[in-house]
C-alpha cells in the first residue's frame, strides 16, 4: 500500500514535470512568431517564467518521490521493496531523465534571450525541438515499465 501510494505521488508530479517540458518549447515557438509586437511578448514571457518554475518545482518533488521507490527499502525494509536490486534499468532511466531536464533548462535559457535582445532560432527550427522529449518521455516509461536489464 505504502510503495503504491509513493508510486502514484511519483507519477503524478511526473507528470506536472513533463506537461511543462512538453509546453514550454511551444511558448517558444510563440515568442519566436511573435517577435516585434512587445504586449504578446510580455505575456508569453511572464506565461514562460511561471511554467518553468513550475516545472523545477515539479521535477525536484518527482525526483523526492523516485528517490524513495529505490532508496526507501534502507529506511523502511519491512514496508518497501528493493526494487531495483541488481538490475540497470534504472541507470538508463535516469540517464534520459537527466537529457530531458538539461532539455528543459536549454528552453529556459532560450527563454531569457529574449529580454535580453537575442533573437530565437527561427519557429520551424523550434517546433522540431519541440518533438524532442516526446521520444526521450517514451523511452523513460518504457524503462520503467518493462525493466530490460
Ligand atoms: C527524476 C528521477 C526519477 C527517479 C529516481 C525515478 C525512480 C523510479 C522508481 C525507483 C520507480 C519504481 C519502479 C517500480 O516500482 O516498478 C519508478 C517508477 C516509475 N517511474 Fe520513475 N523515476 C524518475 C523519474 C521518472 C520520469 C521523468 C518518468 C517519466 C517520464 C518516470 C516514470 C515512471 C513510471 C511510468 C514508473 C512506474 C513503473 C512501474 O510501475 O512498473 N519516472 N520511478
Amino acid at each position: 500500500m505504502t510503495y503504491l501510494l509513493i508510486k502514484s505521488l511519483h507519477l503524478l508530479f511526473v507528470m506536472a514535470w513533463i506537461a511543462a517540458v512538453f509546453y514550454l518549447p511551444r511558448i517558444l515557438v510563440n515568442l519566436s512568431e511573435s517577435a516585434g509586437k512587445p504586449e504578446v511578448q510580455e505575456r508569453l514571457l511572464l506565461m514562460g517564467r511561471r511554467l518553468y518554475r513550475f516545472g523545477h518545482n515539479m521535477f525536484g518533488i518527482a525526483f523526492v518521490f523516485g528517490v524513495a521507490l529505490w532508496q526507501g527499502w534502507r529506511l523502511f525494509p519491512a514496508a518497501l521493496p528493493n526494487i531495483v536490486g541488481s538490475m540497470h534499468w534504472l541507470d538508463a532511466k535516469l540517464a534520459v531523465v537527466a537529457i530531458l531536464l538539461a532539455y528543459f533548462i536549454g528552453c529556459g535559457r532560450l527563454l531569457k534571450r529574449v529580454p535580453a535582445g537575442i533573437p530565437l532560432p527561427s519557429s520551424r527550427a523550434l517546433r522540431w525541438f519541440n518533438e524532442l522529449p516526446v521520444l526521450l518521455v517514451l523511452g523513460v516509461i518504457y524503462l520503467a515499465l518493462a525493466k530490460p536489464f
